[in-house]
């Protein structure tokens, strides 16, 4: 089938070239040339693992090109996904529709016929109404596009296999039309998705818009959950980790999203669980939201929270100490450092006065762009030469595997701090080091006694354990 797909950014880029591997002859349409030239030229402008080879074999297949001519992509299909970004506004809690508004400007005076524009963009509940009509204002007398909204649920690090092998597929069509029609063109062009089981929810459109905001709103407040538990457990020396863990156990609670630690960051869930209020807020149920406040609340406490912990470990006072900050994107797998809980800490210790040296393998172009005043080295080794403290502050899996003795030799003190409760903290330990961790004490966990019977390790750090005032 021939679509295109307007928005080519990190939704729309991974959107193109998944599609174009489900055998559909797809155009990208983006307003910005150097990202259609760059994709064109089979080059993703950010790190998404596996996408590019996607990329690359689709445009060479010809079944994907890239174009920033909305006349083109009017001419070219019948179907159009929008997949634009819709940012926090600069002032407030609210979404900034203006992209989406205008790549609909864009398109829909050019359409001829009967057309289908497939939303996938996060909007506020209510968007999609209000897009149709003035799509419906925008259309030649004679043609028509029918409008219906099917949210993404892509996760940074796992775009490809999201999209090609979704955990489910939500489509939300206009409540007061017949959506069999819009219903069986989307269920063609995700066949191959459906055919292997793929749960399929067909809703209105204010459902879906829902449906995507709720989700990310549920994943935001397990993680302040688990991080609201870890600040009892630092006062009374518990381990959240263990905790998580036999929680988890629960089917009804399940062990994901339960990591405590430096908290959610990135353009999506601080965005949406904030634009999710400010809509409730507009329509009038603001109170049934209120408890996202404290989520939020929670989640920003985490990163000074680790900011105190830093200073106790240097002593009391990072003023003129040598600090590395391990990880710099918001997660790992990612290169996106928007909203990124390591560079907000690693921010916050250069204005208290210490030498931040910070080091992520694949997000130190996006970190100087965004934080142009802290210094970056080469290497995770680099970072840490003559530190006072060494920060973990994303779990990439070559800090999480990184051995003690690899730093040892190269730090002023052995001294480690574990932002993401990911380290292995007997192994570090038993190298000297001394390792406190964000959220309390971590004891060796697997096993917890050791099978020669010895008594489990001490690992409670006591700056971590002690009640705070
Ligand atoms: C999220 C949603 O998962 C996805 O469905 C939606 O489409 C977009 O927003 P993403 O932003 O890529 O995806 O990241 P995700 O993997 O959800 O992680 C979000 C943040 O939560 C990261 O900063 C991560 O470090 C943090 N996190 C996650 C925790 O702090 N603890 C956890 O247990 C899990």
């Amino acid at each position: 089938m021939k679509m295109t797909v307007i928005g080519c950014g990190y939704l729309g880029a991974t959107h193109a070239a998944c599609m174009a591997e489900l055998g559909h002859d797809v155009l990208g349409v983006d307003v910005d040339p150097e990202k259609a030239a760059r994709l064109q030229a089979g080059e993703v402008p950010f790190f998404e693992p596996g996408l590019s080879d996607v990329l690359r074999r689709n445009l060479a297949a010809g079944r994907l090109r890239f174009t920033t001519d909305p006349r083109e992509a009017a001419d070219f299909a019948t179907v159009h996904f929008l997949g634009v970004g819709t940012p926090q506004l600069r002032r407030g809690y609210g979404v900034d529709l203006s992209h989406v508004e205008s790549a609909v400007d864009a398109l829909a005076p050019l359409v001829r016929g009967e057309h289908l524009v497939i939303g996938k963009s996060t909007v506020p509940v209510g968007t999609a109404a209000a897009l149709a009509q003035r799509i419906a204002v925008l259309t030649a007398p004679g043609s028509h596009v029918e409008l219906v909204w099917s949210p993404e649920f892509l996760r940074e690090g796992f775009a490809v296999e999201d999209t090609l092998e979704p955990d489910r597929l939500v489509l939300g069509t206009d409540p007061d039309r017949d959506d069999s029609g819009p219903a069986r063109v989307v269920a063609e062009i995700y066949r191959e998705i459906l055919e292997s089981g793929t749960p399929f929810v067909r809703t209105d459109w204010a459902t879906a818009e829902l449906v995507k905001v709720s989700a990310n709103a549920f994943l935001a407040t397990k993680i302040s959950f688990i991080n609201a538990i870890s600040e009892i457990c630092e006062n009374v020396g518990a381990d959240v980790s263990t905790l998580a863990d036999a929680i988890g156990y629960d089917g009804r609670i399940g062990r994901r999203f339960l990591n405590a630690g430096l908290g959610f960051g990135g353009g999506c869930l601080p965005k949406d669980i904030r634009g999710f209020m400010a809509r409730a807020d507009e329509v009038g149920a603001g109170r049934a939201l209120r408890f996202l406040r404290e989520v939020d609340a929670i989640n920003t406490r985490r990163r000074a929270a680790l900011v105190d912990l830093v200073s106790d470990a240097a002593g009391g006072d990072v003023l003129g100490t040598n600090i590395a900050i391990l990880g710099a994107a918001f997660k790992p797998e990612s290169d996106d450092v928007r909203d990124s809980p390591a560079l907000n800490v690693a921010g916050q210790l250069a204005l208290r006065g210490a030498s931040v040296s910070v080091f992520d393998p694949k997000a130190m172009a996006n970190s100087r762009r965004l934080y142009p005043t802290l210094d970056y080295a080469d290497s995770a080794a680099a970072a840490c030469e003559d530190a006072d403290v060494v920060v973990v502050a994303t779990e990439w899996a070559e800090f999480v595997h990184m051995l003690p003795e690899e730093l040892s030799g190269v730090v002023r003190a052995k001294v480690i701090v574990d932002g993401r409760r990911c380290l292995d903290a007997a192994a570090w330990r038993a190298a000297g080091w001394r390792l406190v961790a964000l959220g309390g004490p971590m004891r060796v966990t697997a096993p917890q006694i050791p099978a020669d019977g010895a008594e489990p390790i001490e690992t409670a750090a006591p700056q971590v354990a002690r009640p705070r005032s």
